[in-house]
């Protein structure tokens, strides 16, 4: 039997449920139930009817589902696919980085331990980062964390000026403004679309910034025929799918480099993905504590985004 066919298998005999990143390999994304941008996933792990999630992303996004779901099994592929940019901000800096500003909010973004989440007053995503700040009144004073690009788009857009934590996404930090302009020469028709962890500098290049669903509705919708795109290289899969006729170039340093290949989402594979069904391990685990205080931001985030969808 093909690995595909013993993982649809299993998840039925199990009642289990696949939610995917848009940066896992392609046949990851295949096999999914659901594939999402963070808020995507973390609103379909909060209506999920399955008993078991396996979550294909990185580990803050599986955390992410169990604080969400404490009664149901989380599990990931792969327990060592973390996240630089989350491992970028540990709680007792945090704390410290706080009592420097005591009358300051924290917003924290998703790509953050559990343990962080504690220490938030709200979460966003990167497609409602700005929305979730606006929520604030405007001489509320913040803090953001843990991602500088990210956090220094926001105030751009908004016109604050939150305290930013010096942390970033390596894979997203290192795309530069060469690299897109070398693809640009060769390709002058191509538009140019970024994630908002990109640095200031490449932002300013790119015709439209965007979380990654925002990304792959933009170039679904729009009259160009051809992208340079700044961002993880699994994002490209969906892109095909969704606009089959339309022509995706990838940023990257030089032909031969796979910088943007995020090595924690690439950890999982298939095979990982079916031996983590089959031997519900490695599962996440979490201190009830820590559930209940984190749940606090994350629901007040999905609430927000609820009350926008519903508007
Ligand atoms: P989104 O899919 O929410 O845009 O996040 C991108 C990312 O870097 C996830 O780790
Ligand atoms: Fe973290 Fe960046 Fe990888 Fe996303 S792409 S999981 S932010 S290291």
């Amino acid at each position: 039997m093909e690995i595909q066919e013993k993982i649809l298998k299993l998840k039925k005999q199990k009642n289990a449920v696949i939610l995917a990143h848009f940066y896992q390999t392609s046949d990851i994304q295949d096999i999914a139930d659901f594939v999402e941008d963070s808020l995507g996933l973390s609103q379909k792990a909060s209506t999920t009817k399955a008993d078991i999630i396996v979550f294909a992303g990185v580990h803050f996004m599986a955390e992410t589902a169990k604080i969400i779901n404490p009664q149901k099994k989380v599990l990931i592929p792969d327990i060592n696919a973390v996240c630089s940019l989350a491992d970028s901000c540990k709680i007792t800096d945090l704390k410290k980085y706080k009592e420097k500003y005591p009358d300051h909010k924290v917003i924290s973004y998703i790509n953050c331990s559990a343990e962080v989440k504690t220490l938030s007053d709200v979460i966003c995503t990167s497609s409602n980062a700005v929305k979730i700040v606006n929520s604030f009144s405007k001489n509320q004073k913040l803090i953001f964390a843990p991602d500088k690009n990210l956090g220094a788009y926001v105030n751009k857009i908004t016109g604050r000026n939150m305290v930013l934590w010096n942390g970033e996404c390596k894979v997203h930090d290192l795309l530069s403004t060469e690299s897109i302009l070398t693809i640009k020469l060769d390709n002058p028709d191509a538009k140019i679309i970024a994630h908002p962890e990109c640095k200031a500098i490449v932002l300013e290049m790119a015709d439209f910034i965007g979380s990654t669903a925002a990304m792959l509705a933009f170039v679904k919708k729009d009259s160009a025929k051809r992208f340079i795109i700044a961002t993880e290289t699994g994002i490209i899969h969906q892109m095909k799918k969704i606009a089959p006729e339309k022509e995706f170039i990838i940023v990257s340093k030089d032909k031969t480099c796979s910088c943007n290949d995020c090595e924690y989402m690439k950890m999982n594979t298939m095979e990982k993905l079916y031996d983590c069904l089959l031997k519900e391990t490695p599962e996440i685990k979490l201190p009830l504590e820590i559930i209940v205080k984190a749940r606090i931001p994350l629901q007040k985030m999905l609430d927000l985004s609820n009350i926008e969808k519903n508007k």
